[in-house]
């Protein structure tokens, strides 16, 4: 099986080719970031998009790639929409002319966290200018192609060179630093390799729809630093709670966006770790 990677210069990018079978091709690609393994696409380049798909013929994209910083996106509208809705556009249109399958990979922010535990047939309500422009994102994918799946996942983690909320979490208490974590926003923190794994199987069995491909908790940023803390035998009395007024961010945050996963394990046969279970294994492979 071929696969295409987007954003494979990112967090999950890299996780995906590190946990890929032996036996599959990949194709990974950067925009800005090259590593050695990844070749140029810019997705907002329609032409660009068309040109790199229909040269290598993948039978699979997992589309990783997005405008990431959540309250940049409230300062970059425009680039916010034409990177994570339109670029999925391009995406689409590319892989519908080659007839290859798109995964993907979406957001627990759809949702307005009013009620949390979120179901994949849920009603959507994104808040911010990134949750929308990646909603617009999940509608572009499914206006374009015929053969579509989308992975929502939620504070992806994992080991990478650039830092995510575990890796800061661990590098401020290693360096005694204490540090500020909101108690009142809950969500279901997602190891990028477990996620990896999964876009993977919703490939290898042709699985077509909506999945939340999430850690398999429903868990307050607080409870989680402290359990990074644990795992990582760091000192938890250096993590202070605060609340989400008093921790302000530029762009609103869902309160509770933790998703729910048992589709994954009734339709794909595999459950979604716990961040007990993801962390423990982020600890064995430091
Ligand atoms: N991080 C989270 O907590 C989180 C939570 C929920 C959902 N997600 C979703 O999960 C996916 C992966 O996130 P991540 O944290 O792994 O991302 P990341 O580490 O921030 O990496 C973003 C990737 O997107 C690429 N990219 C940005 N603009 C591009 C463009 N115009 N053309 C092509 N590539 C472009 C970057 O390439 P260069 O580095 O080469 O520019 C990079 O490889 C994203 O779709 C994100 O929306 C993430």
């Amino acid at each position: 099986m071929k696969f295409f990677i987007t954003g494979g210069s990112g967090l999950l990018g890299e996780r995906l080719s590190a946990v890929a079978d032996n036996d599959y091709e990949l194709i990974s690609s950067h925009n800005v970031n090259p590593t050695e393994n990844t070749i140029k696409c810019d997705i907002t380049n329609k032409q660009e998009v068309e040109q790199v798909i229909l040269k290598y013929e993948p039978d699979v994209i997992i589309h990783c790639a997005a405008m990431t910083n959540v309250d940049l996106c409230e300062d970059e509208i425009d680039k916010a929409y034409a990177i994570n809705g339109n670029g999925t556009g391009n995406l689409a249109k590319a892989a519908e002319k080659i007839g290859a399958k798109i995964i993907y990979v979406s957001t627990d922010f759809v949702f307005d966290g009013k009620n949390g535990y979120y179901k994949e047939e849920d009603s959507v309500n994104p808040l911010g200018i990134y949750a929308k422009s990646k909603y617009d994102g999940e509608i572009q994918l499914q206006q374009y192609s015929n053969n579509w799946a989308i992975a929502r996942v939620s504070v992806l983690y994992g080991w990478h060179n650039r830092p995510n909320f575990t890796t800061w979490v661990i590098n401020q208490l290693r360096q005694n630093n204490p540090i500020n974590i909101v108690t009142d926003q809950i969500n279901s923190p997602t190891f990028a390799d477990n996620a990896a794994e999964i876009m993977f199987e919703i490939a290898k069995q042709d699985k077509t729809g909506i999945f939340h491909t999430a850690g398999n908790d429903r868990i307050s940023r607080y409870d989680f630093t402290k359990k990074i803390a644990e795992e990582f035998n760091l000192n938890e009395d250096l993590i202070n709670p605060v609340t989400s007024e008093e921790f302000v961010q530029k762009a609103p945050r869902p309160m509770d966006s933790s998703l729910n996963v048992s589709k994954v394990e009734k339709e794909l046969g595999i459950p979604m770790e716990t961040c007990s279970e993801s962390l423990r294994r982020m600890a064995d492979s430091e």
